[in-house]
């Protein structure tokens, strides 16, 4: 039970102390609540004028006289906002789960509160205490959220050994997780739950992902982390746990419109992505290219553009399967459907790039140093590709690759069509042609 509290317990509230600029301060508590607080931390709380935080937190707390207590509203931004605004003349004190900074708040109260008023207490995160019960080093082991995201993301982090602190959404994951990694082969991997790390009630929760039916689901605590040991259950490993580009070419659904492995990572080398920065993959087909940016990196991110709905709902498919859920697919013709989506740093064409206009517009809308990369298989593309080389200069490669196969009891070459390529940077001091902009429909 906390302690109760009145005012002249702690320090003056500080807007006794004068006009100082009122700051925001946002306070980490571990699940022991008032424990866990370390005395600066108490006398904040105790300070503060207006308490936000969720209403588990606030019930953490001892009462203070006084003292105004607002839970979250939803949807959550826009109430935070909200609240803020109503409070900009008060001491306000917001509370966090452990680390703001992990996962945390503090991201969304930078975009929120100036950068001199926002002051980040931290308390132990959960991360921590997870490696603390397992013996786990940080440098072994990968933290990774599925708080208020989409499970599939786990399916790109999978590999043999490797270890992950998952932050959950609730009692849920655990299975879902389990039922994800026997789909992927790991049935064997290790799950431990632990459960309101820092409590007096803290648990812990052990099983395989093949053993996880015999859980109940009742054991399971709602604020847990999530640790799993990634084991596969026999010798035969998926290529999929491999981040460098040029998967085999049947990690893919596809119905034959596929950048091949060979081309895909030719296109990809030259696509060159770096942390946070944006592609178009146009004309999608399989959304090879798209997948296989962002597997590169999580920060990366991706548009397919694909203009026949059913191969559209493939990409969408072949993203999830390939832990890449956030893949962004819009379905629609170029140059039409690139309106008004982000600019991007690389940019692939695919197929179609003799549809008018569009190799222009996808270089107007590069970023200075942006990558444009067009694959043709046909004659009027590649006379279109000559032209482009020919006034903007970059790089033209013609590749034929050949695969050995039977012919009758022998081996031979069988060769597949010839791919065009034209490879292009744009310089220091393109002129970005956004889109939206006014002329952008004539670049
Ligand atoms: C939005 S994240 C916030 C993480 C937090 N900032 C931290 O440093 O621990 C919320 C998730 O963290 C995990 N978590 C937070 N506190 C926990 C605790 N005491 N015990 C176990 N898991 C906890 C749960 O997975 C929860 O869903």
């Amino acid at each position: 039970m906390p302690p109760d509290l009145s005012p002249l317990d702690g320090p003056p509230h500080r807007s006794e102390r004068g006009a100082a600029p009122r700051r925001v301060d946002v306070v980490g508590i571990g699940a022991d609540g008032w424990s866990s607080l370390a005395e600066a931390s108490r006398a904040l709380v105790a300070e503060a004028s207006v308490l936000l935080g969720s209403a588990r937190q606030l019930a953490l707390l001892p009462a203070v006289e006084g003292q105004r207590r607002r839970p979250w509203g939803r949807p959550f931004g826009a109430s935070l906002s909200l609240t803020l605004a109503a409070h900009a003349d008060d001491e306000v004190v917001v509370l966090a789960s452990g680390d703001p900074t992990v996962s945390g708040i503090a991201s969304t109260l930078r975009a929120l509160v100036p950068r001199e008023r926002l002051v980040v207490h931290p308390a132990v995160s959960s991360l921590a205490l997870a490696r603390a019960r397992l013996h786990w080093s940080d440098e072994e082991c990968e933290a990774l959220t599925l708080v208020g995201r989409d499970t599939d993301r786990l399916r790109r982090h999978l590999a043999p050994g490797v270890r992950l602190l998952l932050l959950t959404s609730d009692a849920g994951t655990p299975a879902t997780v389990a039922a994800l990694l026997v789909e992927e082969g790991y049935a064997a991997s290790a799950l431990t739950v632990l459960g309101d790390l820092g409590a007096a009630h803290e648990s812990r929760l052990e099983a395989t992902a093949g053993g996880w039916a015999d859980v109940a689901a009742a054991d399971v605590p709602a604020l847990h982390v999530l640790a799993l040991e990634v084991r596969p259950t026999g010798g035969d490993v998926a290529p999929t746990g491999s981040w460098t580009t040029g998967l085999p070419d049947d990690a893919f659904e596809h119905d034959g419109q596929l950048t091949k492995r060979d081309l895909r990572a030719s296109a990809l080398a030259r696509l060159a992505p770096r942390p946070h920065e944006v592609l178009w993959d146009v004309g999608a087909g399989a959304g090879s290219i798209g997948i296989e940016w962002l597997r590169a990196h999580p920060s990366l991110q991706a548009w397919a553009f694909e203009a026949d709905p059913g191969r559209a709902e493939r990409v969408r498919r072949n993203a999830r399967r390939l832990g890449v859920p956030h893949l962004q697919v819009r379905e629609g013709r170029a140059p039409a459907v690139l309106e008004r989506q982000p600019s991007p740093h690389a940019v692939f064409v695919g197929g179609g790039a003799t549809a008018p206009g569009l190799l222009e517009h996808c270089r107007a809308a590069l970023r200075p140093g942006g990558r444009l990369v067009v694959h043709g298989v046909t004659l009027e593309t590649e006379q279109l590709l000559a032209a482009a080389y020919a006034e903007h200069g970059g790089e033209l490669t013609r590749h034929g690759v050949e695969t050995a196969a039977p012919i009758g009891t022998f081996t031979g070459w069988t060769p597949a069509r010839a791919v065009t390529q034209w490879a292009w940077t744009a310089p220091p001091d393109h002129p970005t042609r956004w889109p939206g902009d006014p002329d952008w429909s004539t670049p």
